[in-house]
């Protein structure tokens, strides 16, 4: 894909429905009883793998349009399925797929591509088998062999690392646990999963984790859970839509609306720190929508950028860190353009994403001409760079591809992203919507 210089980016834009939530949705619908109708469900290559896989589980799965109708089969349904299942490039659908087969009274193999083969399991496992569930890996990482257990045991875990998909997978293997099954997290992460659970009519308890000066919070299901069949209507996706946000904050004169987002507040704090770097980026909650905050994103970009002009970099770690990290490849790219640039810290766990993504956003901000440098856990981007045009390799990374795209269109000259058709992992329109808003 070449991308070339924009001057601006002008428009309302409707985002294709949150892949996190779209996951979410079917799982619990095919743990109902009874048939559910989700509405804008994900357009993503990674929520149709987890279609696929519910659909060899034997969950009966119709699509009309931007809908998806699932036949709920309750909790102890599911069937086991004739090969192994495969998730893609999707470690949602793999690490939540885990917790679901855990509590099956057979036996089931999960498997991905060669990105998803190489990233960390144990994270999953080591709960999983807590709770009764035998799991072989190939030295913590797919294939998955999952002998599943009924019931399982319920359990108190802490969370090693802050990871909304280990929390998710203990949470829905809970609900065919017996009793109570808690998870604490000393650091917030996205709490999608809590919030349909409830929506589904399970019992889910939250609350502040009885620890001095800690940020810590625990969520606890009840097993068995009964879940009720559903109408969920998907809010658009706010990470899809942040590429968008930032090309409209970059290119002065630039006015974007996006309507019908997601708001939830653990996946907004992309825009609250643009905000808070002076950039004109406004969110306006417009209500509940099956139990997630939802409304519109307006963005402008200046004609003068009258961003902070410190000699420090400006600094994202700590605790937001869990809900920032999808953005922070963007954020990176963003930081390239502010005055004194950008530091990123304790932020480890982008290594262990779909690709490493320290790697991937300093070697591509460098091959553009920006002054990169790398730490274990993040990376430091000097500050008001102007870009030029290179060839970007997003090592198959849709999230890079699309950072690096938006940072094309501020650069000098021709940019080509190479195999940027893996965008379709998470927003196969990406480049044609892209196109169809800049003005050149
Ligand atoms: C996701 C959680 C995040 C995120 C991923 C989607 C989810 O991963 O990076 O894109 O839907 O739960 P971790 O929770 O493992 O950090």
């Amino acid at each position: 894909m070449i991308v070339r210089p924009a001057k601006r980016i002008d428009g309302r834009l409707v985002m294709p429905g949150d892949k996190s939530i779209s996951h979410r949705a079917v799982m619990i619908a095919a743990l109902a009883e009874g048939d559910s109708r989700i509405k804008n469900y994900s357009t993503s290559v990674d929520c149709t793998a987890t279609l696929a896989c519910l659909q060899q589980l034997g969950v009966r799965i119709e699509r009309s349009g931007d809908d998806v109708i699932v036949f709920g089969l309750g909790l102890h349904g599911l069937c086991k399925p004739s090969r192994p299942l495969d998730c893609g490039n999707s470690g949602t659908t793999m690490r939540l797929l885990a917790g679901i087969l855990a509590g099956q009274n057979f036996t089931s193999t999960l498997t991905g591509d060669e990105s998803l083969r190489r990233r960390p399991m144990q994270r999953i496992i080591e709960p999983l088998q807590m709770m009764g569930a035998r799991i072989s890996s190939h030295d913590g990482r797919a294939p998955l062999v999952i002998e599943g257990h009924r019931p399982l045991k319920s359990i108190s875990y802490e969370l090693l690392v802050a990871s909304a998909q280990v929390k998710s997978c203990i949470l829905l293997a809970g609900l065919s646990a017996e009793g109570r099954t808690e998870v604490i997290e000393n650091e917030p992460t996205r709490d999608h999963t809590e919030n349909l659970l409830r929506f589904f009519g399970a019992f889910v308890e939250t609350g502040g984790a009885e620890r001095e000066g800690s940020n810590a919070r625990f969520v606890a299901v009840e097993g068995p859970a009964k879940i009720n069949a559903g109408n969920v209507s998907i809010p658009g996706d706010i990470s899809s839509a942040a590429y968008f946000v930032a090309a409209a904050l970059l290119l002065p004169g630039s006015a974007l609306e996006v309507v019908d987002v997601g708001l939830n507040p653990t996946r907004a704090q992309f825009v609250e720190q643009l905000r808070e770097l002076g950039f004109d980026v406004e969110i306006t909650d417009t209500g509940l929508e099956s139990n997630e905050r939802v409304g519109f994103i307006t963005a402008r970009g200046f004609e003068q950028p009258r961003l902070p002009n410190n000699s420090q970099p400006f600094t994202l770690q700590g605790l937001i860190i869990p809900q920032l990290i999808d953005e922070l490849p963007l954020l990176a790219v963003i930081g390239s353009q502010i005055e004194a640039g950008i530091e990123i810290r304790d932020a480890a766990e982008l290594r262990v994403k779909e690709s490493d993504r320290i790697t991937t956003t300093a070697a591509n901000l460098r091959a553009m001409g920006a002054k990169v440098e790398e730490f274990e856990d993040g990376l430091r981007v000097s500050g008001a760079t102007q870009l030029h045009g290179a060839t970007i390799d997003p090592r198959g990374d849709h999230r890079i591809a699309m950072a690096f795209a938006v940072a094309g269109l501020l650069a000098e000259g021709e940019t080509e992203i190479k195999g940027a058709n893996c965008v379709a992992v998470s927003f196969p329109e990406f480049f044609e919507l892209l196109d169809s808003m800049v003005k050149r």
